[in-house]
């Protein structure tokens, strides 16, 4: 046996635990421990039953996905589940944790499977851009019928033991440890001689079906998962559950299953799991270092971002202060974020309970008195230095010492804040999204003083707000608005050089970004940007070319949806292209000299993504992300970029680096000094490599 799946008796049951930590991945050596296991205790005279179980925190989490794209290893998880079928004598599986993917795969190919109350069951494997390809489409729909089947296999979202057992993935649910309740059960099944119940041979549910079913919910899913590659594999394999014997479905699935490990989509989606996760992992940090307990938090400014940010708190059961100025914009904060909860509980996102909960945790005042006691304090006022550093001074005389002092500032540098203050070691930003309580990136970004706990306690945060955090350095526009501004900047002089609004957002929209930058600035609203420009405008060099648009379009009082018109007029939210828009473009055009052409989309792309690469690498080589895929995250989680694409980064180098900067090069050539490729691009290219890792 291998150390992967040890093996024991507990009465007249064998008992298999899986022990690979953390989550007992399906790797080579559990696959081969448990077919060495399962003939062991077929060979046992003193073993009449089977539990197959998870040691540690969890049932199996599914095939080992690090090793995806290497070469494949003996025994293939299929023959696993082959030989429990096979098995004469009765095999249980029994849930803790999450039984998820090929975890839940081989629950399918037991006899038996019994959970306790708190386990979950799933087949996530279409949110790494897979499907289910052990059996799971094909046993799934066996057991609960298509409907569920295809809603559980294309959401990949799990479901609890008890909805488990009410539409029949699981036999039994019982409370306990969870090895006794399946020997329990185990022991049950020997005891009452049941004859033994393959999945694979229960036909009732899938035959018959009509096929409309599965025509009605391609339809239903073309909005969520436009663009996407697997969802539309899993409905086909589900659909040759429910046409084909199992043994041809399986066929099929595997088809299927080969299809997506295939496709860039897989690797782009397998980038952003592990994207993810590393994003929490900050070199340099002494391993003893300590996130200090955030048990009660403040928030300045009850404004778009405060709001949201106070409701982050609330919804993680930590009460929650939030200081205003005065009383009207307290009252106004605290009944928007009533509103938006009461919207939550209107539209099913929220229970009635948990919105009353939330809000007794959140308070308002006007006085600091009130808010020193905070374990975190976050600031979300104008964004203006001269009252930042106000506000940061006299944060400082009143929190009590080792307090968190965020800011939540998007632009405005976090030395500079911190200088304010006696204590720039407790100073960070903590740059949250609109709308806060929705979006699930959390920007971290470390000053030249923060220190280490101070960086592991909003690293924290981050999970325990139920968000995605990554680190960044500082600097104007830290890594995602950095970026970004260079994008909105080729948008614009797109629109001069022959596109329109509408074509610009929908060829981005067609690569797979949730909203095109027109529409997305409509709703963002015109007149913050122009604010920041006109404040801007003396730095900027005369002979850099600058398209005026958007500020004529704010001068005629058009600041984007909350106007009723931006770079679109407004029936309700629908956008409509605007002749008006046109002139103004067409006069912008004509005043620089600029002959329009027409555009491709590919171009627009182009001109488009490949700033947020160049600058992505800048960013990269002065240390401002710490990985080149805390640049993908901060996209994937921030700004809505298809995770089908993997992030910037990530797609760059799908591309080819090599390709990316020879049209780096051509765009330089044509449109100057800001498409001067980066170094670290330059290099990277040049010897053929990707970014470099680490
Ligand atoms: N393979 C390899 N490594 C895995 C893994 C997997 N299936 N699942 C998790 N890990 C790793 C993580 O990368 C992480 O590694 P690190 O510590 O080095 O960063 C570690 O295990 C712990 O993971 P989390 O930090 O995510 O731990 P949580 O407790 O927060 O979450 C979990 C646990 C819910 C199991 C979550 O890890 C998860 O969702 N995992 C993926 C599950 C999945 O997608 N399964 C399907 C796989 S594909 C498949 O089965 C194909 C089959 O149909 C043939
Ligand atoms: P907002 O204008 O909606 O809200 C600011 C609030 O702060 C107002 O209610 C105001 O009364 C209050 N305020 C002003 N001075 C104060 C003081 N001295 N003490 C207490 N409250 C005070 O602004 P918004 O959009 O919420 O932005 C806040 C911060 O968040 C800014 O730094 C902004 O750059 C940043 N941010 C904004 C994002 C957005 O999309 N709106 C996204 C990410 C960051």
């Amino acid at each position: 046996m291998t150390e992967a799946v040890l093996y024991s008796l507990s009465g007249n049951v064998a008992v298999l635990t899986v022990n690979n930590p953390p989550v007992n991945a399906l790797g080579q050596a559990v696959r081969q421990g448990l077919i060495e296991g399962l003939a062991r205790a077929n060979t046992d005279a003193a073993a009449q039953a089977v539990v197959i179980v998870g040691g540690g925190r969890t049932f199996i989490a599914g095939a080992d996905i690090r090793e995806f794209g290497k070469p494949p290893q003996a025994p293939d998880l299929n023959s696993v589940l082959t030989a429990i079928e096979a098995s004469p004598k009765p095999v249980v599986a029994a849930i803790h944790g999450t039984a998820l993917g090929g975890g839940l795969e081989v629950a399918l190919s037991c006899h038996w499977r019994a959970a306790v109350p708190t386990a979950q069951v799933g087949l996530p494997e279409v949110k790494l851009g897979i499907l289910p390809g052990a059996g799971g489409t094909q046993r799934l729909p066996r057991l609960v019928g298509p409907q569920m089947a295809l809603e559980m296999i294309t959401s990949g979202n799990p479901i609890a033991a008890k909805k488990a057992l009410e539409v029949g993935v699981v036999d039994h649910v019982a409370d306990g440890d969870v090895t006794a309740v399946g020997v329990a059960f185990a022991a049950q099944v020997v005891a009452e001689k049941r004859p033994l119940a393959l999945v694979s041979q229960r036909n009732e549910k899938v035959t018959g079906v009509d096929p409309a079913l599965f025509e009605a919910f391609r339809k239903g899913m073309e909005k969520k998962a436009k663009g996407f590659f697997s969802p539309w594999r899993c409905v086909d394999a589900v659909e040759a559950a429910c046409t084909l014997p199992f043994a041809e479905g399986l066929k099929r699935e595997r088809e299927l299953f080969m299809q997506c490990m295939e496709s860039p989509q897989r690797a782009a989606q397998i980038h952003a799991f592990f994207s993810e996760r590393e994003a929490g992992k900050i070199p340099g940090l002494p391993a003893d270092v300590q996130p200090k307990a955030i048990k009660s938090a403040a928030v300045l400014g009850a404004g778009t971002m405060g709001g949201g940010i106070a409701m982050n708190f609330a919804n993680a059961g930590i009460p929650v202060k939030i200081l205003e100025v005065s009383q009207e914009a307290l009252s106004r904060g605290l009944g928007v974020i009533e509103k938006n909860y009461a919207t939550s509980v209107q539209r099913g996102s929220m229970k009635q309970e948990a919105m009353d909960r939330a809000l007794k945790l959140i308070s308002g005042t006007q006085r600091y008195e009130d808010i020193g006691d905070a374990d975190i304090v976050v600031e979300a006022v104008f964004e203006e230095m001269g009252v930042k550093k106000e506000v940061f001074k006299k944060l400082d005389a009143i929190m009590k010492p080792g307090a968190v002092l965020a800011t939540n500032t998007s632009t405005l540098d976090i030395d500079e804040i911190a200088a304010a203050t006696k204590r720039p070691q407790d100073v960070i930003g903590t740059h949250f999204f609109s709308p806060a309580n929705v979006m699930k990136l959390l920007e971290n970004v470390r000053g030249k003083a923060s220190s280490p706990e101070t960086i592991a306690t909003v690293m924290q945060l981050g999970k325990t707000l139920r968000k995605v955090a990554v680190l960044a350095g500082n600097c104007d526009g830290f890594i995602g608005n950095r970026m970004l501004a260079g994008y909105l900047r080729e948008a614009n002089f797109l629109l001069e050089e022959g596109a329109s609004p509408q074509q610009v957002d929908n060829a981005l929209e067609a690569f797979g970004l949730a909203m095109g930058p027109f529409r997305m600035s409509d709703l963002a609203g015109l007149d913050v940007g122009w604010r920041i420009r006109k404040g801007k405008a003396h730095l900027r060099p005369q002979d850099e070319r600058y398209s005026a648009v958007a500020d004529q379009l704010c001068e005629q009082g058009r600041f984007g949806q909350k106007t009723g018109a931006g770079f679109y007029k407004y029936e309700g939210r629908n956008a409509i292209p605007d002749p008006v828009v046109e002139e103004i473009i067409l006069a912008s055009a004509k005043a620089q000299g600029i002959q329009r052409r027409a555009i491709s989309d590919e171009e627009i792309v182009q001109r488009c993504m490949y700033p947020l690469v160049n600058e992505g690498a800048l960013i990269l080589e002065e240390g401002i992300a710490i990985r080149s895929s805390d640049i993908d995250i901060t996209y994937l989680f921030g700004y809505g970029f298809p995770v089908y694409r993997g992030g910037p980064m990530f797609w760059a180098e799908q591309i080819g680096l090599d390709k990316v900067l020879a049209t780096i090069r051509e765009f330089h050539k044509v449109h100057g000094k800001a498409w001067t490729p980066a170094p670290l691009l330059v290099r990277s290219a040049e010897a053929g490599k990707g970014w470099p890792k680490g």
